[in-house]
């Protein structure tokens, strides 16, 4: 196992498209515990395999029992409602927006040795399944948002919320 370089925005490999999962070996076990290496030393909630440079259908999520869900060629097979909400990514530091999303996702996946398998999620988790799902088709919530805050801007902005209360 190892910690990996966590690429950012503006890297092509960002903006291409994974490749489907083919071989459940013993790369793609390393791969996974890999990104589930880098991911628990950024203190992250997601992580996909382009992100360190993989364009493999490959993602790790935190879950809402903060367990890590590994997901090999993953699709959303049901969404419902909507969440307007925060989010970050690891690929681009320090920066935030708001982006609508379902509230309620479920997710059907592969595990590391092929065998299919159903995750869902709320909240956090719907959001965070969604987020890492687009990595793979080569996009980032960035094109989702009117505007992105700084870690400054944010602290503000969250100050004069509670200001007004
Ligand atoms: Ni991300």
């Amino acid at each position: 196992m190892s910690i990996r370089t966590i690429v950012t925005e503006g890297d092509p490999v960002l903006n291409k498209r994974c490749h489907p999962v083919t071989k459940f070996d013993e790369k793609l076990a390393d791969l996974l515990d890999d990104l589930k290496e880098t991911l628990t030393n950024a203190n992250g909630l997601g992580l996909a395999a382009p992100q360190i440079g993989i364009l493999r259908r490959v993602t790790v999520a935190v879950n809402e029992k903060n367990e890590m869900v590994e997901l090999v060629n993953p699709e959303i097979v049901e969404s419902d409602g909507e969440q307007d909400g925060l989010e970050g990514c690891l690929s681009v530091p320090g920066m935030w927006g708001f982006v609508k999303r379902p509230n309620h996702v479920k997710v059907k996946a592969q595990d590391r040795s092929g065998n299919w398998f159903e995750v869902e999620g709320t909240g956090l988790t719907a959001r965070c399944y969604c987020h890492e799902l687009e990595h793979l088709d080569g996009h980032l919530y960035v094109e989702h948002v009117k505007k992105l805050y700084t870690n400054d801007e944010l602290d503000e902005m969250m100050a004069k919320q509670e200001a007004d209360e």
